[in-house]
């Protein structure tokens, strides 16, 4: 399954962004994957986990093979073989009985107690966890950081507690990282959280596991694993590569994927929004009537208040990105001045 779902994420990655070259921060969304059953274990709770799963996969198999072999055998062993054949008298055992009631008890006390024993560790996150806001709407994911920082997508050390402290704006999602084995949902209304501590260095994948709506299956953004080192140094700037300055189209095609993608294609196809095909200098008719040509200004306006001025036909659903820096905003404005 989790070959599969990987598959799948490449697949619907590599068709986004098809027209581009391949940077460092657009690689396709991937998952890793480890074996037949499970992605690849990349945070503290994998080991636990996986070994729960195991036990749990073998156990039921076991007694499948226990249970439904012999029950297959004998119906056919002691088929019926004529109308006026009666079954001879059979009466109870007390010891088999005891045997098949303890046995699988006991064996259903021990599964629960592999489970219930990481799932207490997952639930309480270390003291010293480092706390990261997360707000979850349609459709995508932003963190905020203790100094303040605002990303569309995770950045944490390798070896060190993270802990989410997480909400949504609108309905429920859930927030779920296959290789850390970390799921939970994410309620308006309602502080939740989870805690993680990656292992390894690596990129992978967050999904969103509830149905939201039309975005869901886009409801992706990347986790980034660095080295103690490399995190504080990315964590000092903004999470921009140090020693790497991004072009502003470039960073707006970054925003754009993680923030607009869900809503507004780049193909002239009509998806929630206005589609961005064509929208440098476009005439676009407003909902009180009047007219606007898209430049800057109108660019930043709708991102910062997508309520003002409101494209006839298409529904006030738009959140406000009134956190998005200056940078961001002038990235996203180069980025669709290129969309002919
Ligand atoms: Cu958010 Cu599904």
């Amino acid at each position: 399954m989790s070959g599969l779902t990987a598959t799948l994420l490449n697949i619907s990655a590599q068709a986004a962004s098809a027209a581009t070259s391949a940077a460092p921060a657009e690689q396709p969304y991937k998952i890793e994957e480890q074996g037949v059953w499970l992605p690849q274990g990349s945070s503290t709770f994998a080991e636990a986990y996986d070994s729960a799963w195991n036990i749990n996969i073998w156990i039921s198999i076991i007694f499948f093979v226990i249970v439904i072999g012999p029950g297959a055998y004998f119906a056919f062993k002691y088929k019926r073989k004529s109308e006026t054949e009666k079954t001879s008298p059979i009466d109870h055992n007390l010891t088999i009985e005891i045997i098949w009631t303890l046995v699988p008890t006991l064996v259903l006390f021990y599964m629960f107690w592999v489970g219930f024993k990481s799932y207490a560790n997952i639930q309480v996150a270390p003291n010293e966890a480092m706390e990261v806001r997360l707000t979850g709407q349609m459709y995508n994911w932003t963190f905020e950081y203790p100094n303040g920082v605002v990303t569309t997508d995770l950045y944490v050390p390798k070896g060190r507690p993270v802990k989410l402290v997480m909400s949504s704006k609108d309905v429920i999602h859930s927030f779920w990282v296959p290789e850390f084995r970390v799921k939970q949902d994410v309620v308006p209304g309602l502080y939740t959280t989870m805690w993680f501590e990656a292992t390894r260095e690596t990129t992978t994948t967050v999904e969103c596991a509830e149905y939201c709506g039309d975005g869901h299956s886009k409801m992706l953004t990347r986790v980034y694993v660095f080295e103690e080192k490399k995190f504080d140094e990315y964590y000092a700037n903004d999470f921009d590569d140090p020693s790497n300055p991004v072009p502003p189209a470039v960073r707006g095609k970054r925003k754009y994927e993680a923030l607009c993608a869900s809503c507004h294609s780049l193909d002239g196809s009509r998806i929630q929004g206005p589609t961005f095909q064509g929208i440098w200098g476009r005439k676009e008719l407003l909902t009180d009537g009047s007219e606007v040509t898209v430049d800057a200004n109108y660019i930043k306006s709708s991102i910062v208040n997508p309520q003002g001025q409101l494209v006839q036909g298409y529904p006030p659903t738009m959140p406000a990105f009134s956190y998005l820096k200056e940078k961001d905003i002038d990235g996203i404005i180069a980025f669709l001045k290129e969309q002919k």
